[in-house]
């Protein structure tokens, strides 16, 4: 995953209990490709010191106004210099009264003042200390000067107490930085979908299902998320995380699948069916386990509706995209499947080149041709697509 590749971030770190969960948001950062530079400030260094950052970062760590390394002595500018983002987490009641009022006494305070970049702060301090009138007026002067605010939470605080004041975990600032970065391709649009397998129920225990892990149409929530959309999940029973910001709708069945996509499907503006729908439910279902008899058995299965057909023979349709997994003759089935169900855009892939793993190699048909996107991580394609289908969305007579 590469989704912050060429991205410098300055990570400040103050002195909060938190500012260990900031040594995981490091690893995730690197992990997906950001040049990540962090700035500890004394009571930041007092919690985690400069060699977990450093081990993490592949940085040095900058902990002083007037470090010496700095030929020039300004370690404030240079660093901020060519950064893309600075985010402060944890962000103490003490540096967010600092920042509100322009005071700059110690290296992270000071380059905040100095940036030409966006400024994230992620506040974590006790529940009585985010109340007090005075960090209520700090948190007001910060907003109206552009800052962003991510979070608190609330929850247990190391102090024992309970309510709001607590940091954002570390995968959800994360999230929160991976979506400031991408292009709102998709904003004021909503888009509804269907991820994962079906569960056709035979008896109260048993059930035909398919093995679609759901990993590539959460890959997709997750990056239409990030281009802005509201998104409306519709998934079948996986074990993958919400993406943040995902209304997600849990369905067993295809025909729950289909009632909950037409629940929504007015407010849609694109329509993607990711979901590897059953062709066929057993015609009942029993309503006890069936046992054993030792003879052969039969159950008839009946045709499920097909959600995707459905949605794009409607009078007005949102823009639809389909998914064609194959084991053979993409381009042929891909784009049969195109033209039969009658939507702009299919993405095709062959099912021994993705089936439950990370990666994949995926090709995508429209009315100009074939597009084959280079093999990647699910992430990395499924934002490809997002371009790919902003761009005819935008030539799209809605
Ligand atoms: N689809 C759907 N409802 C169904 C079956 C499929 O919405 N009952 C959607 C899938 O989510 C996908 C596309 O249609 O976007 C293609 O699904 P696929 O199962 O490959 O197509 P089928 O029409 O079922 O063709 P076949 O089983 O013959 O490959």
């Amino acid at each position: 995953m590469v989704e912050l590749k060429g991205k410098k971030v300055i990570l400040g770190v103050t002195g909060g209990v938190a500012a260990y969960k900031s040594a995981e948001l490091t690893r995730l950062l690197v992990k997906a490709g950001a040049s990540v530079h962090v700035v500890l400030t004394e009571g930041g260094a007092r919690f985690v010191t400069p060699v977990t950052f450093q081990a993490l970062s592949g940085h040095r760590v900058w902990t002083d106004l007037w470090d010496p390394r700095m030929d020039n002595n300004m370690a404030h500018i240079d660093l901020s210099r060519d950064a893309d983002l600075i985010v402060i987490a944890p962000a103490t009641a003490d540096v967010m009264a600092k920042l509100a009022n322009g005071m700059c006494d110690d290296l992270l305070s000071t380059l905040c003042l100095a940036r030409d970049c966006p400024l994230m702060v992620a506040p974590a301090m006790n529940r009585q200390m985010w109340e007090h009138p005075a960090t209520r007026r700090n948190v007001a002067q910060l907003c109206a000067d552009g800052v962003t605010l991510l979070g608190p939470d609330a929850g247990e605080q190391a102090c024992g107490e309970v309510g709001q004041g607590r940091m954002l975990e570390p995968d959800t600032l994360y999230e929160a930085i991976c979506d400031y970065f991408q292009p709102k391709w998709l904003a004021g649009k909503t888009v509804v979908m269907t991820a994962g397998p079906t569960f056709e129920s035979i008896d109260p225990v048993r059930g035909i299902t398919n093995s679609s892990s759901g990993k590539m149409g959460y890959a997709l929530a997750r990056a239409c998320a990030h281009a802005g959309a509201r998104v409306v999940l519709v998934s079948g029973p996986v074990s993958q995380p919400t993406p943040f910001g995902v209304e997600r709708i849990d369905v067993a069945s295809a025909l729950q699948m289909r009632d909950a996509v037409m629940a929504h499907v007015d407010e849609a503006d694109v329509f993607i069916g990711v979901a590897a729908v059953a062709d066929y439910r057993p015609e009942a279902s029993a309503q006890h386990k069936i046992k054993k008899s030792g003879e052969a058995m039969t159950i008839t299965l009946v045709p499920n509706p097909d959600i995707l057909a459905e949605v794009a023979a409607r009078p007005n349709p949102p823009f639809c995209v389909g998914f064609a997994a194959e084991s053979q003759s993409l381009d042929t089935y891909a784009e049969g499947k195109r033209q039969k169900k009658a939507v702009p855009m299919v993405v095709g892939n062959l099912v021994q080149d993705g089936l439950g793993s990370d990666e994949n190699v995926v090709v995508i048909y429209d009315d100009h041709g074939k597009h084959p996107l280079p093999r990647g991580g699910k992430m990395g394609l499924a934002q490809r697509i997002v371009e790919h289908l902003s761009g005819l969305l935008a030539k799209h007579p809605l």
